[in-house]
């Protein structure tokens, strides 16, 4: 038999001393089969990003990644990752799992990414927000159960609020990954939110765990240094990193470009702060 090689994590040498990150003593990243959330209740805080980049990352490591588009605001993760043979209009999407008219994978798609696939959204899935279904919180979790594909990681990138979707997407994918902006506001909502997912976790999710705090387009700045301190402080089980600020991440979404980053810049330090996070969030293939 072949022996098995497992790549080390990385040390975070590769980074600049301002921009290493905190990671808690003992922190395990997840195995696969995992699965994540990003959540934050600010629009602009770097969710799809983050949730579209690590996708990307763990795609490119070998594994077979399903983000699912869990942001009834449209203008997210589908139109970055446009669903393959999806046809014209709008394809079958996550609005139809949660009427009950459509299985998980027959609203998975294929990228152009290899390896990853979308389940796609669009403005109509507010219509889980204004009349929820019965049980709408486990519609998720039982769609990925009954799934016949053989998914390793579900990615769920959610929408600016905390409202029934988020909640269904903590219920299915329980290991919170929560990107946000290095401001005063945001510090606000991040205290409302860690409130709120503490409620969730003792109400729905009891094996919910804050995984990672990731400050968005971090600059090198006293104010970096003074949130990332503070995160550290209120996450002390969490993996605390900032991303560095890139043209180039807000340049690779914009529809004459639309391409995943890795591809369009990948070079960027954007590109290497994701592909970082992501080692540190899900251990590297084995074999
Ligand atoms: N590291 C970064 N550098 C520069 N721009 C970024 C970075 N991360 C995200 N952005 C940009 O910030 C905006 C908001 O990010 P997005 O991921 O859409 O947030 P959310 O999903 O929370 O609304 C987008 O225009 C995105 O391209
Ligand atoms: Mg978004």
């Amino acid at each position: 038999m072949q022996p098995t090689t497992v790549a080390p994590p990385p040390t975070g040498d590769e980074l600049p001393p301002w921009l290493r990150p905190r990671v808690p003593n003992g922190f395990r990243p997840l195995d696969a089969p995992a699965r994540m959330t990003c959540v934050m209740q600010k629009g602009g805080s770097g969710k799809s990003t983050t949730a579209g980049c690590i996708a990307c990352e763990l795609a490119l490591m070998g594994y077979r990644v399903r983000l699912w588009d869990v942001d009834a605001q449209g203008g997210g993760v589908t139109h970055w990752f446009q669903p393959a043979q999806a046809g014209q209009g709008e394809p079958l999407n996550l609005l139809h799992l949660f009427k009950g008219e459509a299985t998980a994978d027959e609203v998975t798609y294929a990228t152009r990414v290899p390896n990853l696939y979308i389940v796609p959204s669009f403005t109509s899935l507010k219509q889980v927000e204004l009349g929820p279904p019965p049980g709408v919180e486990y519609v998720i979790d039982q769609a990925i159960k009954e799934t016949t594909e053989p998914i390793d990681v579900e990615i769920m990138d959610c929408g600016p609020s905390l409202g029934q979707l988020t909640i269904a997407a903590l219920v299915a994918a329980p290991n919170v990954v929560v990107p946000f902006k290095a401001s005063g506001f945001d510090l606000n909502s991040l205290r409302d939110l860690n409130r709120t997912l503490a409620l969730t976790k003792k109400r729905l999710t009891p094996d919910q765990r804050i995984l990672a705090v990731v400050l968005s387009e971090v600059l090198k700045s006293n104010l970096t240094r003074d949130v990332f301190d503070a995160m550290c402080n209120d996450f002390p089980d969490a993996l605390v990193m900032g991303v560095r600020q890139s043209v180039k991440a807000r340049e690779a979404t914009l529809e004459s470009i639309r391409l995943p980053l890795h591809e369009y810049a990948p070079d960027a330090t954007v590109r290497q702060d994701f592909q970082y996070l992501t080692r540190m969030l899900v251990a590297p293939k084995a074999g």
